[in-house]
């Protein structure tokens, strides 16, 4: 069993990015500059954000959070958004889901300029990705293609079961790793609430992708010999050993299945820190197909 080690991965792409930057400043180039949208104080929603503001400082993009407490209107947000897709300043940006229930999330992502749109949400990015034309992909499902292409992962004729077919991970992913392209050409089965006999396919699945958001939900005997398991599932969940009182919890419980896989992602330190690298790539693409 090999690690899949997202964080030194991430970490990588980071210092790359980095000196892609310094030299485009040396040469006069705009400094990439990402805004994020966080409405409400969720937790988890507040340290993914600081997470990928962090990001920014450390590569040397320009970074703006925006915060709006969560009883912004619909309104008032869908106006920040459209002055952002006019603020030439700012190269990309994301809106944190999710939002609280009065907000129509759909409207909100539809309403982001598809140049800007970083996380890849937008229905012409989404339709981009499908028929194989340029665009945003979304951050998820890229940092995992990613994190396959860097470990030199075969996906060529694989069976892969996506578990989860949410519009931000699986559904993408489900297209991204059936397309003709390197990772891709897997078979891909997507499996959700209403799948029968999921064990029995799971254990079919050469490549198995967990995005269910239940902890611990994937277990040994669902796992074939050998198997790459990508795990996307971060949950938190009450740990009073921690002095923050809690810990992050995949989809996949980890003890027992690591031992019959090839490769594995931990979590934390696996999918999270590659969806973040992904967004910066995105970043730094927008201000290119910018033209700045
Ligand atoms: N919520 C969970 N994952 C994501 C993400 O990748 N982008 C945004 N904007 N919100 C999220």
């Amino acid at each position: 069993m090999q690690r899949l080690n997202g964080k030194e991965t991430a970490q990588k792409i980071r210092t790359e990015l980095k000196a892609k930057v310094s030299e485009r400043k040396l040469r006069g180039s705009k400094t990439p500059h990402l805004a994020a949208i966080l409405v409400g104080n969720d937790g988890g929603s507040l340290s993914y954000v600081t997470a990928k503001v962090q990001a920014c400082e450390e590569i040397g993009f320009d970074s703006t959070l925006i915060r709006f407490d969560d009883t912004i209107s619909e309104e008032a947000l869908l106006l920040k958004v459209i002055e952002l897709n006019k603020n030439e300043s700012i190269d990309g940006f994301i809106v944190q889901l999710p939002l609280p229930k009065h907000i129509d999330e759909t409207k909100v992502t539809d309403t982001i300029s598809p140049n800007k749109d970083v996380d890849g949400f937008h229905p012409m990015n989404l339709g981009n990705m499908l028929l194989n034309l340029p665009g945003f992909l979304s951050a998820t499902p890229a940092g995992i293609i990613e994190l396959l292409k860097r470990y030199n992962i075969e996906t060529s004729g694989k069976h892969c079961v996506i578990i989860g077919r949410s519009n931000i991970v699986g559904t993408p992913l489900s297209i991204m790793l059936s397309r003709n392209s390197n990772p891709g050409n897997c078979t891909v089965t997507l499996a959700h609430s209403r799948t029968q006999n999921l064990k029995e396919l799971c254990l079919q699945a050469d490549i198995l992708i967990a995005a269910i958001g239940k902890p611990e939900f994937v277990t040994a005997d669902m796992v074939k010999v050998g198997a790459v398991i990508i795990d996307v599932g971060t949950t938190r969940v009450d740990d009073n050993s921690r002095e923050r009182g809690w810990r992050l919890v995949g989809d996949v419980k980890f003890a027992e299945v690591a031992p019959k896989t090839s490769f594995i992602t931990p979590v934390p330190g696996g999918v999270g820190p590659m969806t973040i690298a992904s967004l910066m790539m995105n970043t730094l693409k927008a201000m290119e197909l910018n033209g700045k």
